[in-house]
């Protein structure tokens, strides 16, 4: 595997949160479905990360890990296209968070932001524990042990792939120079024939002596281009570009997911706390009852009032779910007293059922099946371990931890 294959695969965890709702169907499951046909995909459910605030109470993990894995499926993501699975079915990110927490300085722990954001936020939880400071660390190695290059998170997540960055350059640094590591660089080069033994020279000069990227790049471009260098060569000279040794884990880079901020049926963010949300499995009657009793301005005591959508949450959900004839039908109709609120309110009543009765209708029938919700993560599992204990290996192999 090389680094030119790692830049295609994607990884990204969630917490086992339960059923759903409109905000994870807008903000992260869109993204996914859309990724999956793009890149090799990884998606798992991040069980132990959930330990790490509930240890007090972990009964309700379970029920939450095939809430969400059926939600998944039921919106769209294909165990055919992606890779599913439960983190701690592959018990391979375990020693992999081990072996990096040797060698991880306490300092860049408690540097993470929303290490001392949650020990404020959280103060209802005992959460000063040595798995609350490692859940970053842990997060690292959930993404270094597939090699991937790229993590879709939100703005929240992006200092933890900041920090996975960190500890991979740290690892290979002090386990990538191999002990005759300059004479395998040079003949590794010397396996790509004269012409471009002598470009990826004069380009690793270029970019050791003057910093020159555009060299870097192009020399990176030129090793993933050769056809008669090993995949072992590869890494070497990838490796060997930067000044350092063998990259073993390769930096990924964090995708920034553009989220849409759903609001919930009270203006504020759509949250499972606030109890304002829409699950993805709401029957009809229930999205119609929420949406027709949710709050709009408070000028329009009558129908008579004209009111404003700027102050009315209806008109969130109209910039997200309605087009623009619609939007315009309620900025006219609202500010003249020419449409009712619960005229206002139907269209985004029909928008959010139309598009929630396939997925509930799917959902059930992972809920009637529960075996084959099963055999999709026992797949996806199997799969996932085989390339986390070929890591592990050249991890073992990198250290000196290769004895039996
Ligand atoms: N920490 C992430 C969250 O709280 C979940 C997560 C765990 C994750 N491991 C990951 C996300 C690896 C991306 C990659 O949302
Ligand atoms: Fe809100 Fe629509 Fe009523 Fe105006 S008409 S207050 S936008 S629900």
């Amino acid at each position: 595997m090389s680094s030119i294959d790692s830049q295609r695969r994607v990884l990204s965890g969630m917490r086992p949160t339960g059923r759903l709702h409109l905000g994870h169907l807008y903000g992260v499951i869109h993204n996914w479905i859309k990724l999956q046909h793009e890149y090799e995909c990884y998606f798992f459910v991040a069980d132990w990360h959930a330990l790490t605030t509930h240890y007090e109470n972990p009964q309700f993990i379970e029920e939450s890990i095939w809430d969400m894995v059926i939600d998944w499926l039921a919106a769209g993501v294909s165990p055919s296209a992606a890779t599913l699975f439960v983190q701690s079915r592959v018990p391979e990110h375990a020693e992999l968070h081990l072996l990096l927490s040797m060698m991880t300085p306490l300092g860049w722990l408690e540097r993470v932001p929303s290490y001392k954001d949650m020990q404020e936020n959280l103060k209802d939880r005992e959460i000063d524990t040595y798995g609350f400071l490692g859940y970053p660390l842990l997060q690292s190695a959930d993404i270094l042990i597939y090699r991937a290059g790229l993590v879709p998170v939100g703005a929240d997540q992006v200092a933890h792939v900041e920090l996975t960055r960190e500890v991979a350059r740290r690892f290979n640094h002090l386990y990538g120079k191999e002990p005759d590591y300059e004479d395998a660089a040079k003949s590794a080069i010397a396996k790509m024939g004269k012409k471009f033994a002598r470009l990826y020279e004069d380009l690793r000069r270029k970019y050791q002596e003057q910093g020159d990227q555009e060299s870097l790049e192009r020399a990176q471009a030129l090793l993933g281009e050769q056809q008669n260098i090993s995949v072992g060569d590869r890494e070497r000279l990838f490796g060997y570009l930067e000044g350092g040794g063998k990259i073993i884990l390769p930096e990924p880079q964090a995708k920034l997911t553009q989220a849409a901020k759903m609001p919930g049926l009270d203006g504020r963010k759509m949250s499972k706390s606030y109890d304002n949300i829409i699950t993805l499995r709401e029957d009809n009657d229930d999205v119609s009852k929420k949406i027709r009793t949710m709050q709009t301005d408070p000028a329009r005591v009558r129908k008579t009032d004209p009111g404003n959508p700027e102050l009315c949450p209806v008109w969130q959900f109209h910039e997200i779910f309605s087009d623009q004839a619609t939007r315009d039908w309620v900025q006219q109709g609202c500010r003249s007293a020419g449409i009712g609120c619960l005229d206002c309110k139907k269209p985004v009543i029909d928008v959010i059922t139309a598009e929630l009765d396939p997925i509930r209708e799917r959902a059930r029938q992972y809920e009637s099946n529960p075996d084959l919700v099963r055999s999709v993560i026992v797949e996806g599992t199997e799969k996932a371990r085989d390339m986390a204990r070929d890591t592990l290996q050249d991890v073992r192999q990198a250290m000196g931890l290769n004895y039996r």
